[in-house]
């Protein structure tokens, strides 16, 4: 239908036209970002389109398989002459006499959206999505997306999609007047015909002079209230609802000034480099060295779990919710039950919150095979046990698998702790044993920590990384060690913690320092969660492999009394009903005394040292891990902390904010306190240089 432009010159923007209209095609792959070419291909073509009479009005159109997904994250840091002009080229849109359509398919992302707003039509096909993401990346919409999305749909709906950040489907979008029309079929050439169509009509409807419908005090006011909760401590989301309500006070060309200071002000903080680190660590951590888009996968059908309660039961729901059938196996009856009715329950919350229909639940539940009899696991793609953490357990269980699994069925097992090769080595097919380590809530946690035991086959992994991404969890590839990743961290982190306690502070004192810096649970609070007896246990196992003395320490003493933590309705701390941790005054008794028994003078502990003695202790064991080869990267680390612990996002992660304070100054606060850093982490201080850096260098 179109002929395509006969200049040869290379350009991220092509020219072509059909009739009188000229349109302008984007060619970024793989998503159209606004990267530098961009801009300057969309100016020379609209000014084509004024210099030429016989053009009447203009489509933008992505190529490939999306339109615009955003500006490109990765120019975030060049200076401004050199970043793409994406709020020049939406001027020179607002102001341009002729029309201009935006067409859309795949997603219209941040300044996609924002450059499609500045057209003045949209048309898309029914499937696209558009949003304004940027707060996910501790930005604002800065090329006019807060002054113009409010405009058009409302200051209430524009204020839930900038702040969750959450695209919507162009079929909401049409409904809320964003879209102006749904092409089903051909998308240039309706919009081709829409733009003929609307050719001659004036005046342009320009969304810059609108006015905002709904603009009234208690939105913004309800909007200042919820992101107290949903994003505390975080910049950007305030500078939102600020812009939000200037859009609706103030003329538009004042809005748009003020924007592009307030989302300077975001894009320059640690906050948005926090982010902007995650986001690009996140994809880094699915790609494996020697693993290709060319290494054979298996397809997973059918899975097997070992083990109906929390964990098993979590992990089979992860199945369920994609369609893939499950056969649960348990040695009890009771407990088999137990399991089903914990699944049945858990999904009738769901569909009791309105998040499910009872015929989805019924659905999963269909899908869920309960037996008493391993054998029943023959047939299975995939097999993960989940039971205790017991070596001879483990084993005796692969043991048997060895003998009932089909050939070419994956092995995993979900220990958290244990070597993974020795579990491989009772079996004739290591190469098809695996660890998957889900965190608990399984049905919740985005964490996959994929454990590469020595002989775990290419495809074994590929076909894991694979599964994960199928279950919508977050898969990252980690090598055998006590703990992996993060459990190994964490271990570190929690001798710290009661570390601190013993010199003199208190355990509610060290979570808040925790919760200081963003995370929802402090080191106590989730030892109480979690169960105080299952650290306890391992302390006493380690001790004694190690051939040390039982361990004897203050939160020992207080496992010893019998309080385990919330299951016990009790542990450090007493639970209210709301599940409130409340400090006990005995507890706090036993404390003194132990620190009285071991000739111990407390001292007073600041909130700073608390903060830095626990995030140093999680980046020196991170230091060592990534040395030892157990992590490939430290943006790897960073994604498990984030998907696996609570680690705040904002943050980037316990590797990226140690770069952020300064290796320089984290070595010299963990000599302070008397740790040793790793050599690691001293050779990148001494040489000025950041974890990121130290990733980009080995190519990871
Ligand atoms: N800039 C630079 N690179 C980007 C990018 C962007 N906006 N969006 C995606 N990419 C890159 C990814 O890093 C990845 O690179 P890789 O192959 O080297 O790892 C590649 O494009 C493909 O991305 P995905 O793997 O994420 O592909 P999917 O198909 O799964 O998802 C997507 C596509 C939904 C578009 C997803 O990539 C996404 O959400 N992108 C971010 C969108 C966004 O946040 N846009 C707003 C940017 S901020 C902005 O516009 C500021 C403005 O207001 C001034």
């Amino acid at each position: 239908m179109s002929t395509p432009d006969s200049s040869s010159q290379p350009s991220l923007v092509q020219q072509s036209r059909d009739g009188d209209i000229l349109i302008l095609t984007i060619n970024n792959p793989p998503v159209n970002a606004f990267s530098v070419g961009v801009p300057e291909g969309l100016k020379a073509g609209l000014d084509a389109a004024a210099a030429d009479d016989s053009v009447k009005a203009v489509v933008i159109i992505g190529g490939g398989r999306t339109f615009v997904a955003g500006a490109d994250i990765r120019t975030f840091d060049l200076p401004r002459e050199q970043s793409p002009d994406l709020r020049g080229t939406i001027e020179k849109l607002d102001a341009f006499t002729k029309p201009t359509v935006a067409a859309i398919h795949g997603t219209a992302l941040g300044g996609g959206l924002e450059l499609a707003m500045g057209c003045t039509y949209r048309v898309a096909v029914p499937g696209a999505q558009v949003g304004l993401p940027e707060v996910k990346l501790g930005v604002l919409p800065g090329a006019g997306g807060t002054q113009r999305l409010p405009r058009v749909v409302g200051a209430a709906k524009a204020l839930d999609m900038m702040l969750s950040g959450n695209p919507i489907r162009a079929t909401e979008a049409s409904q809320l007047g964003l879209i102006d029309r749904l092409i089903d079929g051909d998308l240039l050439a309706g919009a081709v015909e829409f733009a003929r169509e609307m050719a001659d009509a004036r005046p342009l409807p320009r969304i810059s002079d609108r006015s905002v419908p709904g603009a009234t005090p208690d939105v913004f006011a309800a909007a200042r209230q919820g992101i107290k909760k949903t994003h505390r401590g975080q910049l950007s989301p305030s500078l939102i609802v600020d812009l939000a309500e200037m859009a609706a006070a103030v003329p538009f060309q004042e809005g748009w000034d003020a924007e592009a200071t307030k989302f300077m002000e975001a894009k320059d903080s640690p906050q948005s480099r926090g982010l902007r680190h995650i986001f690009f660590a996140e994809r880094e951590s699915a790609k494996i060295p020697g693993i290709t888009k060319d290494t054979p996968t298996t397809e997973i059908r059918s899975a097997g779990i070992i083990g109906a309660g929390t964990m098993g039961g979590g992990i089979a729901m992860n199945f369920l919710n994609v369609g893939i059938p499950v056969t649960i196996v348990e040695t009890q009856q009771e407990a088999l039950d137990r399991g089903l009715s914990v699944i049945r329950r858990n999904y009738e919350n769901t569909a009791r919150k309105g998040r499910m229909s009872m015929e989805d639940v019924e659905a999963r539940m269909a899908l869920l095979t309960p037996t008493l009899d391993m054998g029943d696991l023959k047939d299975a793609d995939i097999i993960i046990e989940a039971v205790f953490e017991n070596m001879d357990v483990k084993k005796d269980i692969f043991t048997r698998l060895d003998g009932i699994a089909k050939p070419g069925a994956i092995l995993a097992s979900n220990t958290s702790t244990l070597d993974v090769n020795e579990i491989a080595s009772v079996t004739s097919r290591p190469e098809s044993v695996i660890g998957l380590h889900f965190f608990s809530p399984a049905n919740v946690m985005k964490l996959l920590e994929i454990v590469r035991a020595e002989k775990t086959s290419d495809t074994v992994l590929a076909t894991s990384m694979a599964l994960a991404r199928r279950i919508k969890k977050v898969g990252v590839v980690v090598g055998v060690c006590d703990g992996f990743v993060g459990n190994r961290m964490v271990h570190r982190y929690g001798d710290e913690a009661r570390q601190i306690v013993e010199e003199g502070a208190k355990p509610e004192d060290v979570d808040a320092s925790m919760n200081a810096l963003g995370l929802p649970m402090g080191p106590f609070q989730m030892s109480d969660m979690a169960g105080l007896d299952i650290g306890h246990a391992i302390r006493q196992h380690q001790a004694k492999v190690a051939g040390q003395p039982r361990p004897d320490g203050w939160l020992d003493r207080i496992v010893e009394t019998g309080r385990k933590g919330q299951k016990t309705q009790g542990g450090i701390y007493d639970y209210d009903e709301t599940r409130r941790p409340i400090p006990n005054a005995d507890m706090q008794k036993l404390i003194e005394d132990y620190r009285a028994e071991k000739g111990i003078t407390p001292r007073e502990i600041t909130q700073e040292e608390s903060t830095k003695r626990l995030a140093y202790s999680l980046v020196n064991e991170g230091a060592k891990i990534l040395e030892e080869g157990i992590a490939q990267r430290a943006g790897d680390i960073d994604v498990i902390y984030i998907y696996g612990y609570g680690f705040p996002a904002y943050r980037g992660g316990p590797m990226q904010y140690a770069s952020e304070q300064g290796l320089k100054n984290v070595v010299a606060d963990l000599e302070k306190y008397g740790q040793t850093p790793a050599p690691l982490l001293k050779r990148l201080a001494e040489e000025g240089k950041t974890f990121a850096q130290y990733d980009a260098e080995k190519g990871r």
